[in-house]
């Protein structure tokens, strides 16, 4: 693919032509995708156009797959489709003519070597930025709603949980438009940005689970070992009540020098176990505090936050997601609690399958196939998890799932290093889109993901082998 020079003015003269265009009409239909980014960015571009008083109707998608459009056409009329459509901008073409919006960030589509153009589609990546890391599909729906009405403003913390949804901290640290989305966060005292100890749940989980459950890194002797975990905890002076209370701390509950002795050990404990430098290092770097949620609430950490969408957008119920995003705290968060327990569950119980099934090594990624022992909405996360502990960072992997309709969900997942040295699966995918039949395909550098026919999947691992190869030098 061609390098796009940064152009950032000719992103947001795109912008704003799509918001004067958006000025003039009365009712729009957002169709948004289900994970959390997907859910932010729906969440930010619902909001925005309710406060322009538009009347407004939502739609949340899977996928934006060919067969989806008739179901979106029944829905009314001025399309906005957010967090997807670059990819698919030659179906809405046949499906809408001109008459469509998009905001997205994904890979776009190219007939032969030219992108696909239209009027109203704004993506970072046409314009030199880099869609996988600096910008997600929420912060792109932020830079929107803030070139509809610059009050829009305080809805920049939820680009930053959709940010952190697609991983777009990893380095362990937010970059380019997301690091200046970050700072009008902080100027409406919305987020506040520290430097400390990066692993998942410092607010919401009490310390054991805290270091138990950790997956990105796994702590050697530590994860899945709930005795280690109480006597490491016990062997570096870290409490696990005050004393006269029942309440379990959470690791932000402890006072700085707990804190300090904590980190210490756990990145002595990483050097002990030869983990990789760079990987240690990773382990300190930007945690983003929501001022305005509760003590001890998920949301109160934006990766916690993004884990929360991701469970209610993953677990087909969108709606709760987005009523969250909203600012329900009530019945809705309620539900959207529930639901992130059965997320954990599902990824814990994924994890087991492949332990106990084994991953494929071939020539140019790995490989498994969970048939229909993970859901096809999982299966990508659960393949990406396995970068902490099953399998190298030489190669891509590759996750398949059965979704029951005759059709098989590829998700592929590859790391920061493999895509400096080429990786682009969201490239190989687009690129098999049009050399087999009734493949659908595309997402980022680092992550993306396909449908594929039954009968046409051999012939499609045996082609993304040759890709990879060949982007990898092989
Ligand atoms: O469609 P969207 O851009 O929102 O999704 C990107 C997906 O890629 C997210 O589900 C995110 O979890 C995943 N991702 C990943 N590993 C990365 C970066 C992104 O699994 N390093
Ligand atoms: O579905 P999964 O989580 O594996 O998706 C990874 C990334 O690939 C997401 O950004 C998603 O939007 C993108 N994707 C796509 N086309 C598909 C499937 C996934 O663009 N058919
Ligand atoms: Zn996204």
């Amino acid at each position: 693919m061609e390098q796009m020079l940064r152009d950032e003015k000719g992103f947001f003269s795109k912008l704003e032509k799509i918001a004067s265009e958006i000025k003039k009409r009365d009712e729009f239909v957002v169709v948004y995708h289900y994970d959390a980014d997907g859910c932010s960015a729906g969440a930010i571009v619902v909001k925005a156009l309710e406060r322009a008083g538009k009347k407004v109707s939502t739609i949340c998608l899977k996928q934006l797959y060919k067969e989806n459009i008739s179901e979106i056409k029944a829905m009314g009329k001025n399309f906005l489709f957010v967090d997807f459509g670059s990819g698919q901008l030659e179906h809405l073409i046949e499906g809408f003519g001109k008459d469509f919006f998009v905001l997205d960030h994904h890979q776009p589509a190219h007939r032969g070597e030219k992108i696909i153009e239209h009027e109203w589609h704004a993506n970072p990546i046409l314009f030199g930025m880099d869609g996988g890391h600096e910008i997600s599909g929420a912060g792109v729906s932020f830079l929107f709603a803030t070139t509809l009405n610059k009050k829009n403003k305080d809805l920049a913390y939820l680009a930053i949980v959709g940010a952190m949804g697609d991983m777009q901290d990893f380095g362990g640290a937010v970059i380019g438009k997301n690091m200046e989305i970050l700072k009008i966060a902080e100027q409406e005292k919305q987020i506040e940005m520290k430097i400390d100890l990066r692993l998942y749940g410092r607010i919401s989980r009490p310390l054991i689970s805290y270091l138990m459950f950790s997956s990105s890194p796994i702590l050697p002797g530590l994860t899945a070992n709930q005795e280690n975990c109480i006597a490491f905890l016990k062997e570096n002076e870290i409490p696990l009540k005050r004393e006269g209370r029942g309440e379990w701390l959470s690791y932000e509950d402890l006072k700085e020098v707990e804190k300090k002795r904590l980190s210490s050990a756990l990145i002595n404990l990483l050097f002990d176990a030869k983990v990789p430098e760079w990987k240690i290092k990773e382990l300190i770097g930007e945690v983003y505090t929501l001022l305005n949620e509760e003590r001890k609430s998920p949301l109160r950490d934006a990766k916690e936050f993004a884990t929360l969408l991701n469970a209610c957008g993953r677990h087909a119920k969108p709606e709760v997601a987005l009523a969250v995003c909203l600012g329900d705290r009530g019945e809705e968060y309620d539900k959207a609690l529930l639901l992130m327990r059965e997320h954990s569950t599902a990824l814990r119980k994924g994890i087991e399958f492949v332990h106990e099934h084994g991953i494929q090594e071939r020539k140019s990624y790995y490989f498994f196939d969970a048939g229909t022992e993970i859901q096809d909405s999982l299966v990508g996360i659960v393949a990406g998890m396995l970068y902490g502990s099953f399998i190298q960072e030489n190669k891509p992997i590759i996750a398949l799932a059965r979704n029951g309709d005759g059709t098989v969900k590829v998700s592929g997942r590859g790391t920061s290093y493999l895509v400096r040295r080429g990786l682009n699966i969201g490239q190989a995918l687009k690129d098999i889109e049009k050399e087999i039949p009734g493949v659908e395909g595309g997402g980022h550098r680092i992550a993306a993901g396909a449908k594929v026919p039954e009968e046409k999947l051999g012939e499609f691992l045996q082609k993304l082998e040759e890709k990879f190869e060949k982007q990898l030098q092989i």
